[in-house]
């Protein structure tokens, strides 16, 4: 198969490169990506020599980049999107233009190319929040954030290209992923990071939100699957079956990192906070997919692969990021 992978720099595509090179090494694969603040080279050193493997910089919303880069590819996985629930709260309009206009551009190449396949990366958030149970694939969208929005957007343009054009595409609706190479915006490596250099951990809310966390590896293979064995038309939860409160989250980095609990700064609540994520994954399932990771250990290495790569995080973390903080966390003297 010969693919074409958008937003392959940023956190989850970076590791699914990793997953694809190592497993199918006869894969021609090109990364799309615009290098956005969240797009880092640094993700893939490890792989930028593959023979197989090629970078171009470039935006999904540039229709000639896109089409160059598709032509002669069996399939499109498109990672490609602006990712962060708090910069939408604040910036909105890249979500939209990237998101949305990104998807349409990359659908208008897969009709106009003859693509045999397109896979959407989409997420559990465009359900929004629930307080008991668990969405399925036929759940009501009924997104909170801007984010939330324009990835459900995005996720209803490539169903009518489905249902207009007979499109063969797939949606993977995962929930929230943890592990190496993850921006430090996100809360378990920006409370790992800050842990590490002993600064506050800002907790929105009560701290009682939960989430169902998914080690990135298992996601991608997750994706793998459904790429290889997924039908089109389909949309597939991919979940971590482990919720936990974001409190439970700080308390476990806390003690795995030997830091005080003094670190933990209750803030504000994020606007339209969505309080429970859960998502059910018996569709996945039936595929023949299992978890390979189990909670505890995949948190741990996470915890490790923080602490040892310093030069990777500390690099990221840097002027544009901490501009970003103030804006976001104005209450909090770093
Ligand atoms: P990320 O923010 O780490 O990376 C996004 C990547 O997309 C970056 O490399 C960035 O440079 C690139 N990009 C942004 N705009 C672009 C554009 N216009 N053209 C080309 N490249 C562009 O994101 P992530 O956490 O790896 O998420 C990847 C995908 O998975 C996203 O679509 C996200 O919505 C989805 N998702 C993420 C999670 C999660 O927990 N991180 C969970 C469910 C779904
Ligand atoms: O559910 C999948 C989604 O998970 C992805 O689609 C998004 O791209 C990804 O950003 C993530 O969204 P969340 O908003 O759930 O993730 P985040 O890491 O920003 O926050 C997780 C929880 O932690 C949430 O309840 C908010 C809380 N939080 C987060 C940050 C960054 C804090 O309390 N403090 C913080 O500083």
């Amino acid at each position: 198969m010969k693919l074409l992978i958008t937003g392959g720099a940023g956190f989850i595509g970076s590791n699914f490169i990793r997953h694809m090179i190592h497993k199918y090494p006869d894969y021609p694969i090109t990364n799309l990506d615009k290098l956005t603040y969240a797009g880092n080279l640094d993700n893939l050193k490890d792989i930028e020599g593959h023979s197989n493997y090629r970078f171009l910089r470039g935006d999904i919303c540039d229709v000639k980049a896109v089409s160059d880069a598709a032509e002669g590819v069996d399939a499109i996985i498109n990672f490609a999107a602006e990712t962060h629930v708090d910069r939408s709260i604040l910036e909105p309009g890249s979500f939209i233009q990237t998101d949305i206009y990104g998807t349409y551009v990359l659908l208008e190449a897969v009709k106009a190319q003859g693509i045999k396949r397109y896979l959407q990366i989409s997420t559990d958030e465009v359900y929004g929040s629930i307080e008991g149970g668990s969405f399925t694939e036929e759940s009501p969208l009924t997104p909170s954030s801007p984010y939330s929005a324009s990835k459900a957007g995005a996720d209803m343009l490539v169903h009518s290209y489905w249902k207009t054009f007979h499109l063969p595409v797939i949606i993977t609706r995962s929930s929230n992923n943890f592990g190496p190479y993850q921006y430090p915006e996100k809360l378990i490596p920006l409370f790992i990071t800050n842990a590490l250099e002993d600064k506050p951990l800002p907790l929105y809310g009560d701290g009682l939100n939960v989430r169902d966390w998914i080690y990135v590896s298992d996601n991608c293979a997750a994706i793998d699957l459904v790429l290889h064995q997924g039908r089109d038309g389909e949309v597939y939860n991919i979940g971590g079956g482990t919720e936990r409160t974001n409190i439970e989250i700080t308390e476990i980095i806390l003690r795995e990192l030997g830091k005080p609990g003094d670190l933990i700064r209750y803030i504000k609540d994020r606007p339209g906070h969505d309080r429970r994520y859960s998502i059910d994954s018996s569709k996945l399932k039936s595929l023949g997919f299992k978890h390979q990771y189990g909670f505890e250990d995949a948190i741990r290495n996470t915890v490790r692969w923080y602490s040892a790569n310093e030069w990777w995080w500390k690099k990221v973390k840097s002027e544009d990021f901490k501009r970003f903080y103030k804006k976001a966390y104005g209450e909090i003297e770093w």
